[in-house]
């Protein structure tokens, strides 16, 4: 997979290269073999999320900025998102601060065990007993063509989310299922040929082109995998774009492949990712914070 805006992760690649090829395990992988460890979630959980053709249980997100919102405003405000989960002794998210613009990858590192997944949680309305705002614009407003966005507030319907472990996730048989699966299901008459009008750019952006639609999940590498759940999403076209650990397990062939797609995702929908890697995503991101233990995060 390339594309016309791949030079940044090439250089990342490069500048990583002679870091990590003597010390990451990652060197000795074979292309596209990302393996479990650094699998992403698939359809099933994010159609919690909401997908097309659900209907999400979830409390929505705070706020939006509605009508008056425009390209150029933050697509996602967090601001003093404080998160103790009863289960937890001490909040696992500290007074979280930060915007992420459209158009932009964010990247939030950190030590494992430092509050990202619960971010991403939190962001993804999975979580939503917290202190403080969330703020999402609706996709609507980003102006692509988005009919997800409903009224003048963002909910998680524009969020799209790619966890680890897709393949535990999925609920197709082949890359066709697995990519309709919320459309065929939709009681709109319209979502047929919505998604048809949406699959052939979502296809080229994730580098799925070539690929026969009708192959089996099955068969797919750890890499190809990942594209189709970030593929699913797209789908919906979110307003932002979260991925927990997208590299994790990858090799460096494929780490570029989804850098390469990322950098052209975030044309449509800003990115975030929060991952332990910042060898190869810091050299896409447009934004990078550092989570802290406890839940601090701080610009870098
Ligand atoms: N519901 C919960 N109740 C209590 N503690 C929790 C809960 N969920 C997560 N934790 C704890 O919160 C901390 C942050 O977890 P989280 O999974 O967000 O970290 P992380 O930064 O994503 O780590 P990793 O890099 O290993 O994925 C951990 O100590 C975890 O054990
Ligand atoms: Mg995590």
């Amino acid at each position: 997979m390339g594309g016309p805006s791949c030079r940044s992760a090439r250089n990342a690649l490069r500048r990583s290269a002679s870091r990590t090829a003597t010390t990451s395990p990652r060197g000795s992988l074979p292309p596209e073999r990302g393996g479990s460890g650094g699998a992403l979630m698939g359809a099933a959980m994010a159609r919690k999320a909401g997908a097309v053709g659900s209907s999400s249980p979830r409390r929505g997100l705070a706020l939006g900025s509605g009508r008056g919102a425009c390209v150029g405003a933050s697509v996602l405000e967090v601001r003093g998102l404080t998160y103790r989960p009863a289960s937890a002794e001490k909040p696992l998210l500290n007074g979280v601060n930060f915007d992420l613009s459209p158009g932009r990858i964010g990247l939030i590192y950190g030590p494992s065990g430092s509050g990202k997944s619960t971010l991403l949680n939190v962001l993804a309305g999975f979580s939503t007993s917290y202190d403080g705002e969330v703020t999402l614009l609706p996709s609507k407003a980003l102006g692509n063509g988005n009919g997800n966005g409903r009224g003048k507030t963002g909910t998680p319907r524009d969020v799209g989310v790619v966890f680890q472990f897709p393949e535990r996730y999925f609920v197709g048989n082949t890359i066709m299922e697995e990519l309709s699966f919320g459309w065929r299901h939709s009681s709109r008459v319209e979502a047929r040929s919505e998604f048809v009008k949406r699959l052939v750019p979502v296809l080229k952006v994730t580098g799925l082109s070539d690929m026969p639609l009708d192959r089996k999940l099955t068969q797919l590498s750890g890499g190809y995998q990942r594209r189709v759940a970030i593929a699913v999403q797209l789908l919906r076209k979110p307003s932002v774009l979260l991925l927990d650990e997208p590299t994790a397990g990858m090799d460096m062939p494929s780490i570029e492949a989804l850098c390469c797609t990322l950098e052209s995702v975030k044309e449509t929908s800003a990115v975030l990712v929060v991952s332990h890697d910042t060898d190869m995503l810091q050299g896409i991101a447009d934004d990078v914070w550092e989570m802290k233990t406890g839940g601090i995060l701080t610009r870098t």
